[in-house]
């Protein structure tokens, strides 16, 4: 595994970033701005690294939202119900088309997949203005040593920064479960909350942008180092309101 370096957390800086004004000054200045703009609801190409159960539903999300979406596979020639499923700004490719083809990248994948994903596609990668990583690793999935392995960098977050140098990654739906998410975007009354973790301000505008698109409550909870908090089985897993993951966030100072 290559050397990284650590990222400090600092809540007040990311609350702070978290406000419009400052997330909208903070993208003007930088390469990726128009992206971070339009956040605010233009069409995004999106393109997810891994079409089965989570990343199948969440690019439907993205797909019935009216940006254009590329799921791949290693098998594309598998997804045509998926593709059908999600209307007709969806289409299939294989995994190298999905990262040309897409600004914004859903890694959807098991955790184990990751480092290949990175030696593979890892410059294209880190040329995309935002890459949601949803991926998790599971022991009873991926295995001990693994798990082991992304508790010793600090966490989910931090580890998938090691396996994907210089892309602008947010965290994010990690402990939503697939079968939930149809019914939970758009929900009548409060919104679904959906903690995110990054450390790049315009890479959590642009998915706080697109995340409200689809009818979730984007919180940001941290930088990287807080995506270890954004796996299945923390307090954080699961759905919660907006205010309820402020809450449960505060516990965990
Ligand atoms: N299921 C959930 O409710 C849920 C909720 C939140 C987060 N997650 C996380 O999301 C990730 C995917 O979970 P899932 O339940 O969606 O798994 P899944 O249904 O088994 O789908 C896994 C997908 O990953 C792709 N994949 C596997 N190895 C790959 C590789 N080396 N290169 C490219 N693509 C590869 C597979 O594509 P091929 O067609 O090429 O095999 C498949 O599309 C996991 O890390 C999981 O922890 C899942």
């Amino acid at each position: 595994m290559m050397k990284h370096p650590s990222f400090e957390f600092d809540r007040r800086r990311f609350l702070g970033l978290a406000t419009a004004g400052v997330a909208a000054s903070a993208a003007a200045a930088a390469p990726f701005a128009a992206f971070a703009q339009a956040a605010g609801g233009a069409p995004l190409k999106i393109a997810t690294i891994g079409s089965g159960r989570e990343g199948g539903a969440l690019g439907t999300l993205f797909a019935k939202q009216g940006h254009p979406v590329m799921f791949s596979s290693r098998h594309p020639e598998q997804l045509k119900d998926l593709v059908a499923s999600a209307g007709p700004t969806a289409q299939a490719g294989t995994v190298e088309q999905a990262v040309a083809f897409g600004d914004v990248i859903l890694l959807v994948v098991p955790y184990t997949a990751v480092e290949q994903i990175g030696k593979d596609y890892g410059e294209a990668l880190a040329a995309k203005p935002l890459v949601i990583d949803v991926s998790n690793p599971i022991a009873r999935r991926d295995g001990d040593a693994i798990v082991s392995w992304v508790a010793e960098q600090g966490g989910a977050g931090l580890a998938t920064a090691k396996l994907l140098p210089g892309a602008h990654l947010v965290r994010g739906f990690n402990a939503i479960n697939f079968a939930r998410l149809p019914e939970d975007a758009h929900r009548s009354g409060e919104p679904v909350g959906v903690p995110i973790a990054g450390d790049d301000p315009n890479a959590i505008a642009l998915a706080t942008g697109l995340i409200k698109g689809i009818g979730f409550e984007p919180v940001l909870v941290g930088g990287l180092a807080m995506g270890k908090y954004l796996v299945p089985g923390t307090p954080l897993a699961g759905e919660h309101t907006a205010a309820e993951i402020r809450q449960i966030v505060s516990s965990l100072k």
